[in-house]
């Protein structure tokens, strides 16, 4: 029921536990663009905000990493020669082809991520935000952020990337624990990661975010509580907490068909989820997403682009993105993809100037799916006045009071619809997979009543 861009978006942007549902729905002709306004075939609009075509955040993949850790499959190689000087060319190229494409005025944030972008040099960073700034504008405050691995090497080069231009690092902790870290594959050992947070926190104090995964082989809830202590002892504003998803392909995923190592079970992870939650909350961490935290205010607006369906430009090895083409003409949003492998990825930005090998054309229905599915991963879900820059037609009460499913989910309590708009409560929030097929349903059922089922 689910479109297969959204499928995508939702692995590439929430790396969590999002179960993926069945594919494919129908898509919707456009007629024209005018001054900003997308119009249906039948010449209903669908997305008229111009804010909306004006702005994107811009997302960068670096794809390589030194090591495999064992339970990834994200788009990563280990180089065999060292190409970053290349790839940085690329990455500048790719960024101004793109950015032309989309006839966006502003770039309002930006994120390196990866594999491993902490590997790249420093003047990567520096010379893809003059490339941004050449072509549009970059606001002074624009949130500049990067994935960093905190090795030795990624310690010793923060200052570096501090200068270049990133003023928010993303710390990959993923466990406070040496034994832990070493049956995991990861580079670093517990001492390293936290004397990396605490230098970052000293170059962009209250801009940093540490990622640190849960459900993790043998993992126990008081072991996890214990070392959520000590990373509260040691974090700054920011946490983002990864449930530990078994992915094909990975050594992980062999290791538990072998039943070399289990992964806790379905009632204890609940429990780690909660007990996380209920800990960062008592010290002072507002849960805005469904796996982000934060005090201070100190949300990532680059996260939330995706969230509140914004436009966004991925450039890179297998980034995503979701924009309107305008430069060529395009009526409406695309989600856009990436050439996975670095070398052809390098041969066809020479090429062509960007390597986007997959575009899908987003018709009104798919766009309101991802609005809803990513809206509601946020604790504010999805207010009227966010609804209506999509939907200006139908409300979320004209879309969701009919269906006994949804009511059913108001009554327990799982979800809300009053003024503010459609929102998880604080179960609800845990329960959101297993909410959105009727959710889904409905929608599609009140944007195309006729279509066949
Ligand atoms: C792909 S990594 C890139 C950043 C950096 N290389 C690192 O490892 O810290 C981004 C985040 O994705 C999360 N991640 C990767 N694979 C995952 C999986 N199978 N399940 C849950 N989270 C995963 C990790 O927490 C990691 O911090
Ligand atoms: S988790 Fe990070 S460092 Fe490990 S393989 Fe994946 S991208 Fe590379």
């Amino acid at each position: 029921m689910i479109n297969r861009a959204l499928q995508q978006t939702m692995r590439h942007t929430l790396r969590v536990g999002g179960r993926m549902l069945g594919a494919g729905t129908g898509q919707r002709c456009l007629s024209g663009l005018r001054s900003g306004q997308l119009f249906t075939e039948d010449g209903s609009e669908f997305a008229q905000h111009e804010s909306l075509l004006k702005e994107a955040s811009l997302y960068v993949h670096w794809p390589f990493c030194l090591k495999r850790c064992s339970y990834c499959n994200f788009n990563k190689y280990i180089p065999k020669d060292d190409n970053n000087h290349i790839v940085s060319q690329c990455l500048q190229q790719e960024v101004d082809t793109l950015l032309q494409l989309s006839k966006v005025s502003c770039v309002t944030s930006v994120f390196f991520g990866g594999g491993t972008p902490s590997l790249a040099h420093p003047s990567t960073v520096s010379d893809i935000l003059e490339a941004i700034s050449r072509r549009t504008s970059l606001a002074d405050e624009a949130e500049v952020s990067l994935e960093v691995n905190p090795t030795p090497e990624g310690r010793t080069k923060l200052k570096d990337f501090s200068h270049a231009g990133v003023n928010r690092f993303s710390i990959g902790l993923q466990s406070l624990l040496d034994e832990d870290l070493t049956r995991l594959g990861r580079d670093h050992n517990a001492h390293q990661a936290l004397r990396t947070v605490e230098d970052a926190r000293k170059l962009c104090p209250g801009k940093v975010s540490v990622d640190i995964m849960f459900r993790r082989p043998g993992q126990s809830t008081a072991s996890w509580e214990a070392e959520l202590s000590e990373l509260l002892r040691a974090c700054d504003d920011h946490v983002s907490l990864y449930q530990l998803t078994p992915e094909r392909g990975t050594l992980l995923f062999k290791q538990l068909q072998s039943a070399q190592v289990t992964l806790p079970d379905d009632h204890e992870t609940a429990d780690m989820y909660e007990s996380a939650r209920r800990m960062l909350h008592q010290h002072g961490f507002l849960q805005y997403e469904v796996s982000n935290f934060a005090r201070n205010s100190a949300v990532s607006h680059h996260n939330l682009s995706y969230w509140k369906g914004r436009q966004y430009i991925g450039v890179g090895p297998g980034a995503h993105g979701r924009f309107v083409p305008l430069g060529e003409g395009g009526t409406h949003r695309e989600a856009r993809t990436q050439t996975l492998e670095p070398d052809v990825w390098i041969r066809e930005v020479q090429q062509g100037g960007h390597a986007t090998r997959r575009r899908i054309q987003l018709g009104h229905l798919e766009l309101l799916e991802e609005v809803l599915v990513m809206g509601l991963r946020m604790t504010e879900g999805i207010t009227h006045e966010h609804w209506q820059l999509f939907s200006p037609q139908l409300t979320l009460c004209d879309i969701f009071n009919s269906s006994t499913d949804v009511q059913e989910f108001l009554r327990c309590g799982h979800l809300t619809l009053d003024d503010g708009g459609l929102r998880c409560s604080w179960n609800g929030l845990a329960l959101l997979d297993s909410m959105l097929p009727a959710l889904l349903l409905q929608l599609e059922r009140q944007i195309h009543p006729k279509a066949p089922r």
